[in-house]
C-alpha cells in the first residue's frame, strides 16, 4: 500500500516516542494521521505542530469502548483507516523471586492490559472498518494492521516476565489474525524493536543501557526516525503479513 495522500492511518501510542516518529514521518507523506493516546498535553502540541490532516484524540488503550470511540471519531473525520499502529506501550519490571518479594502480579496485569489488550482493541475494530474500504491496488488490499512487538519476546531478561509475556503474545497473534483478515485484503504484521531511544528506554540507569548498547552490533541504540522509516517500508510491501519483523542492530543480549 503506497503511502499517499489519500491514506488514513490511525496510531496508538502516537504522542511519544516510535508512535511520535511515526506519526511525523506519515504525515510528511501526506497522509491523514488520527493519534490516540492518553497524553493529551502531547497531543495537544503534535496538533498544534502539525496543524493539518491530523486529528488527536485522548483515548486509554485499556478501555475498548475508548478504543472503539477513537475508531469511530477517525471514522467521521477521515472517512475510513487503511493502516492501524497499535504502538501505546509500557515496560515495566519484576523479578519473579528476590530479597526484596516476588513477582507483581498486579504489575503482571496491568502490563497485559495495556501491551496486549489495548494492542487487540485496536485490531478488532479497525479490521471492522478496513473490510468496508474498497481495494486501493491491484492486489485487492484493504487495510494494514501493525503491532509492536519487542526483541524480548524471544530474549527477555531478568525481571522481563510481564513484559516478555506480552511480546510474546503479541508474536503469537499475528499469523492467526493474519489468515483470518487474508480474506477481506487486511495484512496483519509485527515489529520487534531493539532497544531505541525514547522516554521508555530512558527510564533505564545509563549503565544498563550502555551494556545493552554493547550487544548490538554497531554499539548504539536505535533513533525513532529509523523505527519510523522501517513501519512505512512494511506499509508499502504488499506481501508481507502474518509475521513479526525485528529491527534491532544485530542485538544478541548477554545475560544481564
Ligand atoms: N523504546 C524501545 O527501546 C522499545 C523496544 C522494544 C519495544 N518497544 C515498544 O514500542 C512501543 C512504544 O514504545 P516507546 O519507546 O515509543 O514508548 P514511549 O513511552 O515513548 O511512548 C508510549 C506512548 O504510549 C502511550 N500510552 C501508554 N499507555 C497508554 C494507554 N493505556 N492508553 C493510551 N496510550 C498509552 C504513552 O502516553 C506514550 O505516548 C511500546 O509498545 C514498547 O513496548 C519499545
Amino acid at each position: 500500500m503506497k503511502i499517499t495522500g489519500d491514506l488514513v492511518f490511525f496510531i496508538t501510542g502516537g504522542a511519544s516516542g516510535l508512535g511520535e516518529a511515526t506519526v511525523r514521518e506519515i504525515h510528511a507523506k501526506g497522509a491523514k494521521v488520527a493519534v490516540a493516546d492518553f497524553n493529551e498535553e502531547r497531543l495537544a502540541l503534535l496538533e498544534k505542530e502539525l496543524k493539518e490532516r491530523i486529528f488527536t484524540i485522548k483515548c486509554d488503550v485499556t478501555k475498548e469502548e475508548q478504543v472503539k470511540n477513537a475508531i469511530d471519531k477517525t471514522v467521521e473525520k477521515f472517512g475510513t483507516i487503511h493502516a492501524a499502529l497499535a504502538c501505546a506501550g509500557i515496560a515495566t519490571v519484576s523479578v519473579t523471586l528476590s530479597s526484596r518479594g516476588s513477582l507483581d502480579i498486579g504489575l503482571f496485569k496491568s502490563t497485559t492490559e495495556i501491551n496486549v489488550y489495548g494492542s487487540v482493541y485496536v485490531a478488532k475494530y479497525a479490521a471492522q472498518v478496513m473490510s468496508k474500504n474498497k481495494p486501493i491496488n491491484d492486489k485487492g488490499e484493504k487495510g494494514v494492521i501493525m503491532f509492536v512487538s519487542s526483541v524480548a519476546a524471544e530474549e527477555g531478561q531478568r525481571g522481563q516476565v510481564a513484559y516478555s509475556s506480552t511480546k510474546g503474545a503479541i508474536n503469537g497473534i499475528v499469523l492467526p489474525m493474519a489468515r483470518d483478515l487474508g480474506r477481506y485484503g487486511i495484512r496483519v504484521l509485527s515489529i520487534a524493536p531493539g532497544i531505541f531511544m525514547t522516554p521508555l528506554s530512558h527510564a533505564m540507569p545509563e549503565n544498563v543501557m550502555k551494556r545493552l548498547n554493547a550487544d548490538t552490533a554497531v554499539n548504539r541504540s536505535g533513533t525513532p526516525d529509523e523505527f519510523a522509516h522501517f513501519v512505512t517500508a512494511c506499509i508499502e510491501n504488499t506481501y508481507l503479513t502474518g509475521v513479526t519483523l525485528r529491527i534491532d542492530g544485530g542485538i544478541k543480549f548477554s545475560n544481564l
